[in-house]
């Protein structure tokens, strides 16, 4: 039973290393443990002595002098108790310092088409695992041989009852982890579901509604939370039931030593004092068995929860190391042999990729929908790592730099803008003011990267202008506007490199003309310019042209010669959704 409580793989890498910087909490909570059962005998060695030693012989001096011993130890306990589970919350508060933040970022670089989201509150369910009743049974149980030995010290018949009674409660208790187990977690899994399709449907409450897709969408909701419901309520009765006869269980073996301590006594084999000891000493004996079924749903939970988390992070291994700073890159860009395959295709997305920029050419990537354009731009722009080949910058991999470091050599303009909650000024500038960057340089570095866009006059005329605070996922301008600030974003800082996913689809003729300058002036100052796009508006001026067709690079060179290659069968620029 304990081992299913372990976590899967031995862990290496953060999370071992943050709860082996809280060993010295765990072993301290040991040995309080230790103590703690220790002192939980003094009830029973206060009782026998009273009813052996005062109630025969009438010393009250003694009575007095034990009575005093007894409460000093009772008060011990107290604080000993008091302080474990002040060690164990400080171990929950140290794992949350030394792991929320990484969990985070793991969860940003994580590159799956179901992010997980919920991995800071698996993170919670693990730390309130550590610091809940379920660690403090899980570190009580090992002392539950120390009553048994004392239950066989006061008379082998009790000690048999003790352990047989034990044994029952042991069985029930696994019987009721085998048969809640797959329920359980299937519950909590639907659970998780559940509550996913939710905030994403409330996040798209708009479309839902426009598009009269609100009771299906309801319904089937419904549907799955009816489910999930169902399944953790099957698993609450299934625990129930046990639960149920284990108390029964315990309550009888209760009555049952006190029954066998008094015929013990008739026959004189035992004192009158052992008669409450013994039924005291049972059920600290057993009281871990019921405490562990009740604490067990939490538990099981919290191991479910260290999986997912020992997941995230294989799956984004690497991530911490340290790397050697680089340079700021000139923007020589070199892709050899881009592939991406994902887990559920069988077929590449892009394969074998190739191609090279120099600072200040443009190049512009062509080809229908579907084709791979986008899947090139995000592994040209950093945000996807490709599954085969390499990407260099001035000569270094991708992979040389850490995320932060190498994404603030690269301007990327995403297909959807992916604007965020916050200033207009704090998206341009990519939120950097919250890392703690100068405010004047971050208002600099805002307007120039707008005036770069041409987007300055635009957002002067929005309500507050720089100050203009966006909703969730950039609301509150239009699609226009939106991808004219993140095309200032792209510009903030000056890249070397340039990624524009089509940047003029949602463009009127303003937007596109301070587009073509901006891409202009960039490439002028020396930054390699990478454009997805289909109209000629912005291909008529780059240098080189790249056609992408089923996920295969067809052409790639110099503009005129590839336009006039492709020009006989089919017409370069097309307008496609
Ligand atoms: N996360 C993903 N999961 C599954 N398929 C994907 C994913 N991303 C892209 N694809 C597939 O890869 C292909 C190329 O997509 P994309 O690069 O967006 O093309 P383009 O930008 O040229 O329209 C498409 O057929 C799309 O279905
Ligand atoms: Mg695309």
């Amino acid at each position: 039973m304990l081992k299913s409580l372990l976590p899967d793989r031995p862990g290496t890498g953060p999370l071992a290393e943050a709860f082996r910087a809280c060993r010295t909490h765990f072993l301290g909570a040991a040995v309080f443990s230790a103590l703690i059962n220790l002192l939980y005998l003094t009830p029973t060695l206060y009782m026998m002595q009273v009813y052996d030693r005062v109630v025969p012989t009438g010393g009250l001096t003694t009575l007095v002098l034990m009575t005093a011993v007894a409460v000093f130890a009772l008060a011990c306990l107290s604080v000993l108790d008091w302080l474990r589970s002040r060690l164990l919350l400080r171990a929950g508060l140290r794992l949350d310092r030394m792991l929320s933040a990484r969990i985070l970022s793991r969860v940003v670089n994580l590159q799956t088409k179901s992010p997980n989201t919920q991995a800071l509150r698996e993170f919670d369910n693990v730390r309130s695992a550590v610091s809940g009743a379920g660690a403090l049974a899980l570190f009580d149980a090992p002392w539950t041989p120390l009553y048994l030995g004392c239950c066989f010290l006061l008379h082998p018949a009790i000690g048999i009852l003790t352990l047989v009674g034990g044994l029952v409660l042991f069985a029930l208790a696994w019987l009721n982890e085998r048969d809640s187990r797959s329920r359980l977690s299937k519950a909590i899994q639907s659970n998780v579901a559940a509550y996913a399709a939710q905030e994403s449907i409330a996040a798209q409450a708009e479309v839902v509604r426009a598009l009269g897709m609100r009771k299906a969408s309801i319904a089937n909701q419904i549907e799955q939370r009816r489910g999930a419901v169902a399944l953790q309520a099957d698993a609450q009765l299934q625990g129930g039931r046990y639960s149920g006869a284990i108390k029964f269980v315990r309550l009888a073996l209760q009555s049952a030593a006190l029954g066998l301590a008094a015929f013990l006594v008739v026959k004189g084999q035992i004192s009158p004092g052992s008669i409450i000891a013994s039924s005291v000493l049972l059920s600290r004996a057993v009281a871990p068995v019921e405490l562990l079924v009740g604490a067990w749903p939490g538990l099981v939970q919290a191991r479910t929860s260290w999986n997912h988390l020992v997941e995230l992070f294989a799956q984004t291994a690497g991530e911490d190391r340290p790397r050697t700073g680089l340079p700021p890159p000139a923007g020589r860009l070199r892709v050899d042999g881009a592939t991406v395959r994902l887990p559920d295709l069988d077929k590449p997305v892009i394969q074998n990729v190739a191609f090279a920029l120099d600072p200040g050419q443009t190049l512009g990537i062509i080809g229908p929908s579907g084709s791979g354009k986008t899947t090139l731009a995000r592994v040209v722009a950093g945000s996807l790592k490709p599954t085969g080949g390499v990407v260099r910058l001035d000569g270094a991999e991708y992979d040389a730099r850490d995320g932060d470091d190498l994404a603030q050599f690269i301007g990327y303009l995403p297909q959807s803008p992916s604007l965020f909650a916050g200033s207009v000024r704090d998206n341009i500038s990519r939120f950097v003011a919250a890392t703690g960057v100068e405010k004047e340089a971050v208002d600099r570095g805002a307007v120039e990267a707008a005036m770069a866009a041409g987007a300055h006059d635009m957002i002067l005329r929005l309500p507050n202008g720089y100050d203009t605070v966006l909703g969730p996922f950039g609301a509150g301008v239009s699609a226009g506007q939106a991808q004219r600030i993140a095309l200032a974003r792209a510009l903030y800082g000056d890249p070397a490199l340039l990624v524009l996913d089509e940047p003029n689809s949602n463009l009127d003729q303003e937007g596109e003309a301070a587009l073509m300058v901006a891409v202009l002036k960039a490439a002028a100052r020396g930054a390699a310019v990478v454009i997805v796009a289909h109209r000629a508006g912005v291909l008529a001026r780059v240098d080189r042209l790249l056609l992408m067709r089923d996920g295969l690079m067809q052409m790639e060179g110099p503009r005129e010669e590839v336009l006039s290659r492709i020009r006989p069968s089919t017409p370069p620029v097309r307008k496609e959704a």
